[in-house]
């Protein structure tokens, strides 16, 4: 008797990508190659500590986006413009970052066999990130100068030379990244009264009022959130009405004086009865320590600021609402930030025996 081969097992996978998720909704055809890290599908986890500190039954949720393949919301766009890219025949691309997304765009550029060249404000980019877009096998150039001045460098490469600008001025970034808007009122089964959200350069905030009004247009949810967005009060041109030369936060991924979508972060602000606020950098660092003391969740100082903005507005929130902070990146990001921060328990030096370990520990 002979024995049959055994059948070749094709690994399904539950969650397929967020392009193949939610295809419908996004400028693919069957001939655009998906390159994906089964980015999207992030939880949206309640923080009843943070709904305590408001009160009047107001419920808070945090969309977790540091859970995506490199750790920050960047990968929605980044799965579909570099998918678009290879489509259009792309041999390289380039962006302009403060670490996440040149992280990102590494990753999934790379994993197309793409080229990646990546320009960063020397000295201002978290640990995490560089480290990332390094072994990823990105080009790195340290510039001298801020996240402004490398966009407008990039700016004008991909118009000079035959590389894919996949900064959030390409289109493609914003349709991939209102998927998480998607995600949002596919899980809450509608939209939030409030989404509070960090702003740098100011397309992630665009992006997700595109989603959020699709969804609507698609009668997936039947009203629209007020969009409420933070900046850093040493990098906030949105909400003093004036660019910024020299931006300045503890939050470096949101350290941006020049935002590219400036325009449309105001028409955002003003379609969904929005505000923009500055948040100080001890807020942010209040904000990002209180998630991870009381909550367990670490995410990195920009991310906090969507929460330090909620509370600092905390007397505006209606009686039970339903509000949603993003949390745009992983705390994991930015080591030095967090080992930083006062109050820590830190012993040093114990010997290795139990009375001296019990005594330390007051037992
Ligand atoms: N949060 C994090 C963790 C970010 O990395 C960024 C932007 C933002 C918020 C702001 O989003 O620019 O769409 O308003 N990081 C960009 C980068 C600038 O290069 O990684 P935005």
């Amino acid at each position: 008797m002979t024995l049959s081969p055994p059948k070749t097992q094709t690994k399904q996978y539950s969650w397929p990508g967020l392009i193949e998720a939610y295809r419908h909704y996004l400028p693919v055809t069957e001939s655009t190659p998906v390159i994906t890290l089964y980015e999207g599908n992030t939880p949206l986890i309640p923080v009843p500590y943070i709904a305590a500190q408001i009160g009047r039954q107001v419920q808070v949720f945090v969309k977790y986006d540091g859970l995506n393949p490199t750790g920050s919301f960047k990968d929605r766009g980044m799965t579909l413009a570099i998918s678009k890219a290879k489509q259009a025949g792309a041999r390289a691309v380039v962006c302009a970052s403060t670490g996440n997304t040149s992280a990102s765009a590494a990753a999934y550029a790379r994993r197309g066999g793409l080229r990646v060249f990546v320009l960063i404000p020397d000295g201002y980019v978290a640990l995490g990130k560089l480290a990332q877009a390094l072994l990823y096998g990105a080009e790195v150039l340290s510039i001298q100068g801020n996240f402004d001045q490398a966009l407008n460098v990039v700016k004008q490469m991909a118009e000079q030379y035959p590389v894919t600008l996949v900064n959030s001025l390409n289109p493609f970034r914003l349709e991939g990244q209102k998927t998480a808007a998607f995600e949002v009122v596919d899980t809450l089964g509608n939209a939030p009264d409030w989404l509070c959200i960090p702003v740098g350069n100011a397309g992630n905030v665009t992006a997700y009022w595109m989603g959020f009004c699709q969804y609507h247009e698609a009668g997936n949810c039947d009203r629209l959130p007020r969009m409420m967005g933070f900046q850093a009060v040493g990098a906030a041109p949105i909400v003093t009405g004036k660019a910024v030369a020299h931006p300045d936060t503890v939050a470096t991924a949101i350290r941006i004086g020049n935002p590219a979508n400036w325009q449309r972060a105001i028409a955002v602000r003003e379609a969904s009865q929005g505000e923009f606020r500055a948040v100080t950098d001890a807020e942010i660092l209040t904000a990002y320590q209180m998630l991870a003391t009381q909550e367990g969740i670490f995410c990195e100082p920009a991310s906090a600021a969507s929460v330090a903005g909620l509370l600092k507005l905390k007397d505006q929130v209606p009686t039970g609402a339903t509000v949603v902070c993003v949390l745009t990146g992983n705390g994991l990001k930015d080591p030095e930030t967090a080992i930083q921060q006062p109050g820590q328990q830190f012993h040093k030096c114990i010997k290795p025996e139990l009375t001296e370990v019990a005594q330390v520990l007051g037992f």
